[in-house]
């Protein structure tokens, strides 16, 4: 076996042609690139073909065949539920190459030099003989992950990101993403690894049974600390929430039942609804309200405001309010806004389907980062 795996490196190194056992798909381009490729930095025990390998300027090339490495799973972001332009359009097939999955199988790790492709393909037709759906049309884009710790051994966990474009033809070789734009979340928010095992069925199942028990035991922990943090907002919240609510409703639904009551409405704020500053795109028209504890901070010009600060922002769309943003400060933050407790809403009468709610929310921290302790009014007007 050694043997053929170090003729199929050699041959993709020369470009002398692509040996049968690694795809084929990309054979043509392969070949007339091969002149600027170097090998991988990274050698993983053996060269089989699934290395990733760069230019001498550093640029990924696009890998081989990807179609025929072990299929994970699809998430799928349709345009249609993305005010028609999902980030990611739309479905996304996902793979990893053959050697990781193997590791992975065994150890639950993603070994050094795990390459993981997302193709994108788009919704051609949203009913067939077997009823309405998405199905999918045609090939959109590619995006790659790499674990690489030494080639890139600033980046968080060692994972690197790559776009190859989103269109049907795909660009040859990829320029390393800026951390923010792809690592920050992945960070943040994938189960496992900066991978987003959740949703893939696929890795879930072939997990070791100790690395699921380990994980379920993560998420329990994860929603407890919600649990805390949500009870903390509600005590920033007064105790006229406790005392309106429910006692059956869950902590978000009392957080809600407050907004609709409008029990901010005696907090200090904004004179009038505006122009939110960061475009309507995403806040449209705003009205931001802060209660004393913050208030009272901002004033003194704190640069970490104590627990307990809240702020609220009502949403408006031509002069109807839409929705609310609120931010809580239920600990002691650790300069990533995980001790704000981040929630939007963008109905006023649904309480199921927030856009956001959690400690330190991917979708709210990174753009309220470089406010003052994250809160981005700096005057209420
Ligand atoms: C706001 C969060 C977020 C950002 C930013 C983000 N991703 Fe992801 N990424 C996800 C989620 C969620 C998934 C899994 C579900 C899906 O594909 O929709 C994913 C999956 C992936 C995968 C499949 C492997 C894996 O880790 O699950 C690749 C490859 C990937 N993203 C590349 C990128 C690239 C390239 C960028 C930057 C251009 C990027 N991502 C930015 C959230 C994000
Ligand atoms: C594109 C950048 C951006 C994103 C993403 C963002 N915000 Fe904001 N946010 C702002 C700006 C700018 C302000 C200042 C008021 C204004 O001009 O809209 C603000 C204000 C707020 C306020 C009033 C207090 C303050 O900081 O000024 C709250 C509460 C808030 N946002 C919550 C959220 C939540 C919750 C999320 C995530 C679901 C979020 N924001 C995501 C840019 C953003």
């Amino acid at each position: 076996m050694k043997i053929v795996f170090a003729i199929v490196s050699i041959s993709l190194l020369l470009g002398a042609g692509v040996a049968s056992n690694v795809a084929t798909q990309d054979q043509a381009d392969m070949q007339g690139k091969s002149g600027n490729q170097t090998s991988a930095a990274q050698k993983r025990g053996s060269d089989n073909g699934y290395q990733a390998r760069f230019t001498d300027d550093g640029q990924l090339i696009r890998p081989v065949g990807w179609r025929k490495w072990v299929y994970i799973g699809t998430p799928l972001t349709p345009h249609d539920m993305n005010d028609g332009k999902a980030a990611f359009p739309e479905f996304h097939n996902v793979y990893i190459d053959p050697e990781s999955f193997a590791t992975f199988e065994r150890t639950g790790e993603f070994p050094e030099g795990t390459q993981i492709a997302k193709e994108l393909v788009l919704v051609g037709s949203k009913a067939a003989v077997s009823g309405k759906g998405y199905f999918m049309g045609d090939f959109n884009g590619l995006e790659v992950a790499l674990k690489d710790s030494k080639r890139f051994k600033d980046e968080p966990g060692g994972w690197v990101y790559f776009s190859f474009g989103h269109k049907a033809e795909y660009e040859m070789t990829a320029k390393v993403m800026p951390t923010a734009s792809c690592n920050a979340c992945h960070q943040s928010s994938a189960a496992t690894d900066f991978v987003f095992t959740q949703y893939y069925p696929v890795l879930r199942e072939a997990m070791p049974q100790v690395m699921k028990q380990k994980q379920q035991g993560d998420m329990q922990s994860k929603a407890k600390m919600d649990d805390k943090a949500m009870k903390a907002a509600m005590g920033a919240m007064g105790e006229a929430m406790d005392a309106n609510s429910d006692k059956k409703a869950s902590y978000q639904e009392k957080v809600f039942k407050w907004l609709v009551a409008k029990k901010y409405s005696n907090f200090a704020s904004d004179s009038t609804v505006h122009p939110s500053s960061s475009g309507p795109a995403v806040h449209g028209d705003v009205r931001t309200f802060y209660n004393k504890k913050l208030d009272e901070s901002m004033k003194q010009g704190n640069d970490t405001h104590p627990v307990g600060s809240l702020a609220v922002k009502e949403l408006h769309k031509d002069n109807v309010l839409i929705g609310w943003a609120l931010a809580v400060k239920s600990k002691e933050d650790d300069g990533k806004g995980n001790g704000w407790w981040w929630y939007e809403n963008l109905s006023v009468t649904d309480t199921k389907n927030p856009v956001a709610a959690g400690l330190g929310h991917t979708s709210c921290v990174g753009c309220h980062a470089p406010g003052r302790d994250f809160v981005r009014t700096l005057t209420l007007n």
